[in-house]
């Protein structure tokens, strides 16, 4: 077994297995029950594009597992060192390779690889609905720090403002509420 930088022709293999994995914890497929294909492309094409953005933003942040000359997943990493946090967007396993340890061993050396940059801190995030996520993550010393929801809207719908005319006149007007936090 050995964890090594990934190479440009291994992209699409990745980019399949991350489609493959991300099947029932993926945001995008939640859009899709929702509102079906969006603009022409499904989850899967949304999807593999993550992989395109973790390596824009680190070409050198993403590591292969290899198991016996094949590729068992991968992890992939970017480094904010002013912040001093390395993030975590994404990590998958084929399937034949999981529940045996190798998600944890990616997630070690990630860790480790960040404080070889001294890095302090490192941030990963899971749907609730990931249940091995939440648990792995917790073993591997992430602590939970919030929950967040990803509201989407379909711009030909009706908006609030559009309807707002019916709002009565003592109802106070959009826009003064506090921010949210
Ligand atoms: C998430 C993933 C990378 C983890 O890799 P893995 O090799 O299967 O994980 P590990 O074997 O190292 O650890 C899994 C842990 O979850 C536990 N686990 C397994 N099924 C579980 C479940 N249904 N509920 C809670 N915990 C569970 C295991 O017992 C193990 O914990 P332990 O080491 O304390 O016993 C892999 O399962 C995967 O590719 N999943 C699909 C894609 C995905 O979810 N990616 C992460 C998105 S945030």
């Amino acid at each position: 077994m050995k964890i090594r930088p990934s190479r440009s022709e291994e992209i699409p293999t990745l980019k399949r297995m991350m489609v493959e994995a991300f099947e029932g914890v993926c945001i995008d497929q939640g859009m899709e029950a929702l509102f079906g294909p969006i603009h022409g492309h499904d989850w899967r094409w949304r999807k593999a594009r993550h992989l395109d953005w973790d390596l824009a933003k680190d070409p050198n942040g993403v590591f292969v597992l290899e198991i016996d000359g094949q590729i068992a997943g991968f992890i992939t990493t970017w480094q904010d060192h002013e912040a001093g946090i390395g993030h975590i967007p994404n990590l998958a396993l084929a399937p034949e390779f999981r529940g045996q340890g190798y998600g944890r061993k990616l997630i070690e050396f990630a860790m480790d690889h960040f404080r070889r940059n001294g890095l302090t801190h490192a941030k990963i995030e899971t749907l609730v609905q990931n249940a091995v996520g939440r648990h792995l993550y917790k073993s591997c010393g992430f602590r939970e720090v919030a929950w967040q929801i990803h509201f989407v809207a379909d711009l030909s719908e009706q908006t609030a403002s559009e309807s707002s005319d019916e709002v009565s006149a003592d109802e106070p007007p959009t826009g003064s509420a506090p921010p949210a936090g």
